[in-house]
C-alpha cells in the first residue's frame, strides 16, 4: 500500500516524550518519513543530542525543552508555528504498583497530570495549527491500560484510561475539521526508563517486569506502530491500535520462560 507523504503544510510534527523510549524512536522513524520533527522533552541535552543525531543523517529535527505539565510554557511553544501536521502525545508513564488501600495520591496526581492533563494541554494549544495545517493528525499513545485493569495498575489505568477518553471524544467533537485522531495503546514495552520510573530508580525490580518474557515490544516496534498510522492517506482513520508483544495474551496474561506472571504496561 502506498505511503502518503507529508505535504508541505502538515510536515511538521511534534513530538512529547521524545528524550527516551518511544518518543525518541517515534522522533527518528517520523523523521526519516518525511517529517520536520520537533522533540520536547524535559531532559535539553538528550533532546538535543538525538535532534542532532537525525539530522546528521540527512534529516530535520530541532529540540525544545519542555514540561507538558506546564500550560503557560506549552502555549509560549505553540507560538512557534504556524501550522503543525502531527503531534504525537507520548510524554506519561506510571509511578508506583500499590494497591487502592495504600497507593500515594500524590503518584495518582502526577501520573493524571503528566498522561491526561499534559495531552490536554498540547492538544488544545496545537489544534488551531493542526486546523490550519488543512491535514493534521493527532495521537495519543495511551496503553492497553487505558483498555482493562490489573492489581496494583488503578492509579496509571484511570489516567490512560483518562487519555483513550479524551481521544475518543476529540474525535467525535471535530469530525468534519481536517485532522485524525489516532490512539495507539502498547502492551509490554522494553524501554530502558519506563519501569525504572515507575519503581523509582530501583533497576532491579524494573528488571522483573521483563523476566523471561521472550521478546517484549521494542521502542521502534510502537515508532514503527505510530509512523504507519500516521502515514496512511489523510482520509484513513486508524481510530484505536492495540499493540502487544506475542507473550503477551493480556495484562496478566504473560508466557515467561520462568513460567510467573508479572503485571506491567
Ligand atoms: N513501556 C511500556 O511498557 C509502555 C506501554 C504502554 C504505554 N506506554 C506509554 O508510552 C509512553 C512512553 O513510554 P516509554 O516506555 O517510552 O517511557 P520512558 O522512556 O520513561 O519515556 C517517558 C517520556 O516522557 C517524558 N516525560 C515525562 N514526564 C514529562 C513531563 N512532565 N513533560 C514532558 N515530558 C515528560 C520523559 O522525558 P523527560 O523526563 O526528559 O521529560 C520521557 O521522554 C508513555 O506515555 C507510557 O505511559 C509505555
Amino acid at each position: 500500500m502506498a505511503t502518503a507523504a507529508p505535504s508541505a503544510a502538515s510536515r511538521i510534527a511534534v513530538v512529547t516524550g521524545a528524550s527516551s523510549g518511544i518518543g525518541a524512536a517515534t522522533a527518528r522513524r517520523l523523521a526519516a518519513a518525511g517529517y520536520r520533527v520537533v522533540l520536547t522533552a524535559r531532559r535539553k541535552d538528550r533532546i538535543e543530542a538525538i535532534a542532532e543525531e537525525i539530522n546528521a543523517a540527512g534529516h530535520s529535527a530541532t529540540a525544545y525543552r519542555l514540561d507538558v505539565t506546564d500550560r503557560a510554557a506549552v502555549d509560549e511553544f505553540a507560538t512557534a508555528f504556524k501550522a503543525v501536521g502531527v503531534l504525537v502525545n507520548n510524554a506519561g508513564g506510571a509511578l508506583g504498583l500499590d494497591p487502592v488501600a495504600t497507593a500515594d495520591p500524590d503518584d495518582w496526581r502526577r501520573m493524571y497530570e503528566t498522561n491526561v492533563i499534559g495531552t490536554l494541554n498540547l492538544t488544545q494549544a496545537l489544534l488551531p495549527k493542526l486546523v490550519a495545517s488543512g491535514d493534521g493528525t493527532v495521537v495519543v499513545v495511551s496503553s492497553t491500560a487505558g483498555h482493562g485493569t490489573y492489581e496494583g495498575g488503578a492509579g496509571y489505568v484511570a489516567a490512560k484510561h483518562g487519555a483513550h477518553v479524551l481521544a475518543e471524544t476529540l474525535r467525535l467533537e471535530i469530525v468534519g475539521r481536517p485532522v485524525r485522531v489516532i490512539e495507539i495503546a502498547p502492551g509490554m514495552v522494553k524501554t530502558e526508563e519506563f519501569a525504572l520510573t515507575r519503581f523509582g530508580g530501583d533497576a532491579e525490580r524494573a528488571a522483573q517486569v521483563y523476566e523471561g518474557v521472550p521478546d517484549p515490544l521494542t521502542a521502534d516496534d510502537v515508532a514503527d506502530t505510530i509512523t504507519w498510522a500516521v502515514t496512511r492517506p489523510s482520509h484513513v482513520n486508524v481510530d484505536l491500535l492495540v499493540v502487544r508483544p506475542r507473550a503477551q495474551a493480556s495484562h496478566t496474561k504473560v508466557h515467561r520462560e520462568s513460567s510467573q506472571v508479572h503485571r506491567e504496561s
